[in-house]
């Protein structure tokens, strides 16, 4: 038997990932950063970070994606891959809310990091986010 190797990236996902960043609002870190979700039906779903004047409240490029997907009526579940992009030297993951969010709607999918030339890395979302708080601790026993 053959083991089934390292998870190729989704190219068509990162190309996404990466013409969406161009949309990215920020004027106040200069950082922009895109995403892209893969559905399960093909359909790709995309992403920018909106930055705004309290800081507080900018929204990252992966949480971006996630809820302009589920307004669209994409469900939790029926994602099969993410895609981030960010113009960094080492690969840029998402941050610890975004890989909250993500682990709730897309559970542990494959995470490539690209940058706007190369891939860099693709990891579980579970490698991001060992033991998640998830819906599980909700249920009552
Ligand atoms: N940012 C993202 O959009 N995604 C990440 O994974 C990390 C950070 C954004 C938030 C803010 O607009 C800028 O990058 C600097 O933190």
């Amino acid at each position: 038997m053959t083991s089934p190797g390292p998870v190729q990236p989704d190219q068509e996902l990162v190309a996404a990932a990466r013409a969406v960043r161009a949309n990215a609002w920020a004027p106040f870190s200069s950082f922009a950063v895109g995403a892209a979700l893969r559905h399960v039906d093909g359909r790709i779903f995309t992403g920018c970070n909106v930055e705004n004047a309290t800081y507080g409240l900018t929204i990252c490029a992966e949480r971006t994606a996630v809820f302009k997907a589920i307004s669209e009526g994409a469900r939790p579940g029926q994602f099969v891959a993410v895609a981030v992009v960010a113009d960094t030297d080492e690969p840029t993951p998402p941050c610890g809310a975004c890989r909250q969010i993500l682990w709730e709607f897309c559970g542990d999918v494959p995470v490539t990091l690209a940058t706007p030339t190369e891939v860099r890395e693709v990891l579980q979302l579970a490698e991001l986010l060992p033991r998640p708080f998830d819906v599980r601790f909700l249920e009552k026993p």
